[in-house]
């Protein structure tokens, strides 16, 4: 006779059966979890790559200004403002200036000062953005766009 410390032997049918329900329960359970979360994105959107650069008074010809947290560098000349990226086409890393344009300290791609690849790894030239003015006056940096090397916004 089973007792409490002796309980009787779960039949193996019984077994199945109740492992095949929990197993059920599961992906139910699952499915419902994935059908409640799927509204929401799992993926955030990418900040804008548009940001300012401020009023092109602060951009006399002659003036050069990296813009290091969007590892941008802006040139004023005559011609007007240009912008190019300071992000090495190869893999990524941060190109730095040098007296013949840029070098890129991690695999040895050099570029001119207009970003044209001269030697290493690189498989394309820095990218220019392009550059526009607000409403407020300010100019603007498109770093999610890219404009033709040499071009410049004319102020
Ligand atoms: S990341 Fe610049 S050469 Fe490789």
């Amino acid at each position: 006779m089973p007792s409490r410390l002796e309980p009787q032997a779960m039949p193996r049918r019984d077994f199945l059966g109740m492992a095949g329900l929990g197993s059920a329960g599961l992906a139910i359970f699952g499915s419902i979890i994935g059908m409640v979360r799927l509204p929401k994105p799992r993926v955030l959107p990418e900040a804008s790559g548009r940001f300012k650069i401020g009023p092109p008074s602060e951009f006399p010809p002659g003036t050069v200004k990296v813009i290091p947290e969007h590892n941008v560098r802006i040139v004023a000349t005559e011609r007007g403002i240009a912008a190019m990226s300071l992000v090495c086409t190869h893999l990524g890393c941060i190109v730095a200036e040098a007296p013949d344009g840029f070098h890129c300290p991690c695999h040895g791609s050099r570029f001119d000062a207009d970003g044209k690849v001269v030697g290493g790894p690189a498989p394309r030239a820095l990218p220019w953005f392009p550059i526009s003015r607000a409403a407020d006056g300010a100019l603007v940096v498109d770093n999610s766009g890219e404009t033709p090397s040499g071009t410049f916004f004319e102020v």
